[in-house]
């Protein structure tokens, strides 16, 4: 393996659109995943660091480092997504715990460290709440100098939320963080909730994704099947995965339509968590979030089909 691919670090709350998104990352060889971050947000941090560790053991990646994190948001406790992905955060499908502990080091310090050891290339990818990120950021608010490039899922760039009719899940659940992270990066890429409503799956096509003869696609099926029958409950012949469209506009940047502007997060009052665009530029600070506008369907769709019959 050529050693010159980009070392990534995920910061995720599997959750079974981050599980996409992950083993996106795995089946990419233009990237290296030097560690998972686990924060708590889809559901609770026992589980999400559980689901870490199943996904790397179910796709033969006990290799990469699974970090634990912060339990909760900074400051205010947030409803979770586990009726979305199920109690579990995997669809409940009651599987065998991995064999595999998570490391004995705190995500927010391995954050830090493995951007110490891959000061300047490091492509950090953040799909659940910013937590474990904004901590990092308030330990070490070096931290932004030695990441070439932050990628991240959340916020809804014309306040069409998900878990509130205004906010987005990941910055609904950690606002404050959000903000810590928002202003302190210069620059940062966004693949925000209305990206995601606007490149869906067909869910024929998933199903058929899914029907892969491969252990990683098997897996899959399992885990999203409570989702995406909610998803078609409730959202028609289309099922979204939000972090996998992030995960697609890190990896393969050339894919994306992108605007610049300044993007800031509300904190307080019936906006809690609500991202705000100055569209017209009418902030005199600079543009903070390259924003994603449309990314490439079917370089994406191939790219999902591709992780899913990789093992
Ligand atoms: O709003 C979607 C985001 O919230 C995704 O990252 C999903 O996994 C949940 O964390
Ligand atoms: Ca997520």
């Amino acid at each position: 393996m050529s050693d010159n691919r980009i070392p990534l670090l995920i910061d995720t709350d599997p959750g079974v659109d981050d599980a996409l998104a992950i083993l996106m990352a795995f089946d990419d060889l233009a990237h290296e995943v030097i560690g998972l971050t686990i924060v708590a947000g889809n559901v609770g941090l026992k589980h999400t660091v559980a689901n870490a560790l199943k996904l790397c053991e179910v796709a033969g990646r006990g290799d990469i480092p699974v970090f634990a994190g912060c339990a909760e948001p900074l400051l205010h406790p947030a409803p979770d997504a586990a009726d979305v992905h199920g109690a579990d955060g995997f669809g409940d499908i009651g599987y065998t715990q991995a064999a595999r502990a998570a490391e004995a080091e705190h995500a927010v310090q391995a954050i830090i460290r493995l951007s110490h050891e891959h000061a300047g290339r490091l492509l950090l990818v953040a799909l659940g709440p910013l937590t474990n990120v904004a901590l990092a950021l308030k330990l070490d608010p070096t931290l932004p100098s030695r990441v070439a490039r932050l990628v991240v899922m959340g916020g809804a760039v014309n306040a069409r939320g998900n878990i509130t009719p205004f906010a987005e899940f990941n910055t609904h659940f950690d606002p404050e963080a959000a903000h810590i992270v928002f202003e302190a990066f210069e620059t940062f890429d966004l693949a925000d909730w209305e990206a995601t409503l606007a490149h869906g799956f067909l869910h024929v096509d998933v199903d058929a994704w899914c029907a892969a003869d491969a252990e990683c696609a098997r897996f899959y099926d399992a885990i999203s099947r409570k989702t995406r029958a909610w998803s078609g409950e409730r959202r028609g012949e289309r099922w979204h995965s939000a972090d996998s469209l992030a995960m697609a506009f890190a990896l393969a940047p050339e894919g994306a339509e992108t605007a610049s502007h300044r993007l800031s997060v509300s904190l307080d009052g019936p906006a809690r968590g609500v991202t705000l665009v100055d569209w017209q530029g009418l902030d005199p600070r600079p543009a903070n979030a390259r924003i994603l506008l449309r990314y490439d369907q079917a370089a994406f769709e191939a790219r999902v089909a591709r992780a899913l019959a990789a093992i």
